[in-house]
């Protein structure tokens, strides 16, 4: 293979692009005076996807109590801003990246069962260490590969190599696509971010989630590394990668451990038993979104 695809993809026009209300939501959300009324006006812009956040926030996954959420303020005050955030992003991205696009359908969900794997066990890592990330781990987690999936719809056949080339290897995933495509998921994740104007916690994710000690957001992307290893190894895994690991052994560990976090709570044999109903959780917030989706086109 050439090693011009990172130029290929980054010449190419109509990269696939986050709708301007979900940036504009990103991007509010990092005001610290930010009132719920600005966030759901700004939603309230884009009525199909206010009508979806809604949706969403009446699935089993977050409903609690009884009575409908009818409107977007009701819907932060029920369940918070940052879940709103997290539900703004999930639907924006599933949006222009939906399952089954053209690509194998069953390797498009694994994607989207790791990705939202990752998130939400980076929200319990999150809670486990007091790291109080307020939703950008949930974000970092569902974003953190987005690099894989641009590469599979553009590159799809190199992409597929890559794929058997880390398993019949036994080699990480990010390093079989720099032998077959010249470069890496984290390289174009990181060019994607910059380009739909990210916060850059979220470059830096992208970039750093497999080497997090050259990260500037150290704290997060560590956090989203663990995550991601985690996921993994609860076999939420798309594309070879299922390799075994030793926590304590994990660059991400040793930073999070300097930095002062009692990374000793993630005692993995009891952390992975804590995180059990993990894929019951994955299943659950899939099975929200794709409702969702459903819904929204029956409406059309
Ligand atoms: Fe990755
Ligand atoms: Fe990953």
């Amino acid at each position: 293979m050439n090693d011009s695809v990172f130029d290929t993809i980054r010449d190419i026009d109509d990269l696939p692009t986050l709708p301007s209300v979900a940036m504009e939501v990103m991007s509010l959300s990092r005001k610290p005076d930010v009132s719920i009324k600005s966030i759901s006006e700004c939603i309230y812009q884009d009525p199909s996807l206010a009508a979806m956040v809604l949706k969403m926030a009446n699935s089993a996954f977050y409903r609690r109590g009884s009575g409908a959420i009818d409107t977007l303020h009701r819907a932060i005050l029920m369940i918070g801003l940052n879940e709103i955030i997290n539900i703004t992003t999930s639907v924006s991205i599933l949006s222009i990246f939906p399952p089954g696009d053209g690509q194998d359908e069953s390797v498009r969900r694994m994607f989207w069962n790791h990705c939202i794997a990752t998130g939400l066990i980076a929200r319990h890592i999150d809670k486990k260490l007091a790291m109080k990330s307020m939703g950008r781990e949930f974000v970092g987690g569902l974003l953190h590969d987005i690099g894989k999936i641009v590469l599979d719809q553009y590159f799809h056949d190199e992409f597929e190599e890559a794929r058997a080339f880390s398993i019949d290897v036994d080699c990480p995933m990010h390093e079989a696509e720099q032998e077959v495509l010249g470069t890496t998921h984290m390289e174009i994740g990181h060019f994607l971010a910059e380009k739909w104007n990210l916060p850059g916690y979220l470059a830096d994710i992208n970039l750093h989630h497999h080497h997090p000690s050259a990260a500037q957001f150290k704290d997060i992307t560590s956090l989203i590394s663990i995550a991601d290893l985690l996921a993994k190894a609860r076999e939420f895994s798309f594309g070879g990668d299922r390799m075994s690991f030793v926590l304590a052994d994990q660059e991400a560990w040793h930073i999070l451990k300097q930095m002062g976090y009692p990374v000793h709570f993630l005692d993995l044999e009891r952390f992975t038993f804590e995180i059990e109903s993990i894929g019951d959780e994955v299943k659950s917030y899939i099975g929200a979104l794709s409702e969702t989706d459903a819904r929204e086109s029956a409406n059309e």
